[in-house]
């Protein structure tokens, strides 16, 4: 079936966190939302037909997870990604931030150091605070029209003895889809300092036409034996609701390290039976779906960068290249951050993630989510120009 990105679905009463949970996020019932990271399009008809057959069978027992799960991933990688790894590498983990949490107890201890790459996706920071460990700030820097990694300073922090960077490739919420040098560069850095890198790589499916994914753990051995890589297809497919996310480690001893909390301490590793099927069925089947996604995103993105640019001169966007997330600039206007939200809110009744959320650099900045119908984007855009000019 042709998936129609146009059509609007009432997300209403079905528990959605991004439409029924305005009333206490925005203190308004009657917000558009466009804030936490999933998109209003249906998942794949693939993945829909896989769950309905697998319901055919009424028992839902412990499972195993197939070698079929696993081949899907090592496929997905391999055709998206141009990255070979093998079944042995793969460890599930019910979600990202808690893949996260897991590789920050598994590989530190409390009071080590954490860097983060602020503005960055804010369980970031509770994944680190929240276990005792210490947080050390490598701020992205602006150059011209798009943020970077300041390397000088990554440096100074590696040399205060950080046990782990925690990447974020793509980054949540600038945009940016990290080039192979700047990943090289920071791969090459960590390993001098011997601080692990944990890159969360969620978004790497969703990038931007003219620009590719590097996966830090494709450049060469040395920095993948150093690296502990987090994907899944909750992002792409629209499946977060699955629970269902795949660590890759190569490295046997880091492998087994985050296994020992996974698989013993914590007794995550299992998931859900509609996980495993969803997650195979999308990264099996849903090429073409995705293909389409990212045509139909590519248009949003086209329309919005469009639209600011002529009528809405007071915001500054940045490149973008990776993400359904756009970072916007809404300093030029002059307001206090809990003005601005205020007056977004109130005046034109949207729902955007503040800024501030993310950290350092985040002030007097919304972040846009465009995974929703044209028309639903066009409604806010006009929102914001009656609000903004
Ligand atoms: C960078 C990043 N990591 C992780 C997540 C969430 O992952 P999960 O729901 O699998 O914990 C998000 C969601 O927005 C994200 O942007």
């Amino acid at each position: 079936m042709k998936p129609n990105f146009d059509e609007i679905i009432d997300r209403h009463n079905t528990n959605s966190l991004k439409h029924d949970s305005c009333a206490q996020i925005f203190g308004r019932e009657d917000v558009l939302p466009l804030w936490v990271a999933d998109m209003d399009f249906p998942c794949p008809d693939v993945v829909i037909q896989a769950i309905k057959k697998r319901l055919e069978h009424p028992v839902f027992g412990y499972f195993n997870h197939s070698d079929a799960f696993y081949q899907s991933i090592m496929g997905w990688m391999r055709r998206r990604h141009a990255w070979e790894i093998e079944k042995d590498w793969i460890c599930f983990s019910p979600g990202v931030v808690s893949g996260l949490a897991m590789a920050v107890q598994a590989f530190s201890r409390p009071g080590d150091k954490i860097i983060v790459q602020p503005p960055v996706y804010h369980p970031f920071y509770y994944v680190v605070e929240r276990q005792n460990r210490v947080l050390l700030y490598n701020n992205l820097i602006l150059k011209e029209d798009q943020y970077s990694i300041d390397f000088a300073d990554l440096e100074e922090k590696l040399k205060l003895g950080a046990k782990i960077l925690l990447l974020c490739n793509p980054h949540n919420p600038v945009g940016r889809s990290w080039t192979k040098e700047d990943l090289q560069k920071l791969g090459e850095l960590c390993l001098k300092y011997s601080c692990l890198v944990v890159s969360d790589e969620i978004h790497s499916d969703l990038i931007m036409a003219g620009h590719v994914h590097t996966p830090m753990a494709s450049l060469g051995s040395s920095i993948a034996g150093n690296t502990i890589t987090f994907m899944a297809p909750s992002k792409t497919f629209n499946l977060a609701g699955m629970a269902s996310s795949e660590a890759i480690i190569s490295n046997a001893v880091l492998r087994k390290a985050f296994c020992g909390i996974s698989q013993e301490a914590l007794h995550v590793n299992l998931g859900n039976t509609f996980g495993d099927v969803a997650l195979e069925a999308a990264y099996t089947q849903g090429e073409a779906w995705l293909n389409a996604l990212l045509d139909y995103l590519n248009g949003n993105l086209n329309y919005l960068t469009d639209f600011v640019s002529h009528q809405l001169p007071s915001l500054r966007l940045y490149r973008h290249e990776a993400t359904y997330l756009v970072w916007v600039d809404f300093s030029a206007l002059g307001l206090e951050h809990k003005d601005l939200q205020h007056k977004l809110v109130h005046e034109a009744g949207l729902g955007l993630s503040e800024g501030s959320i993310f950290g350092p650099g985040g002030e007097q900045h919304m972040r846009i989510n465009i995974a929703c119908p044209r028309s639903v984007l066009e409604t806010a855009m006009k929102a914001l120009q009656a609000c903004c000019v």
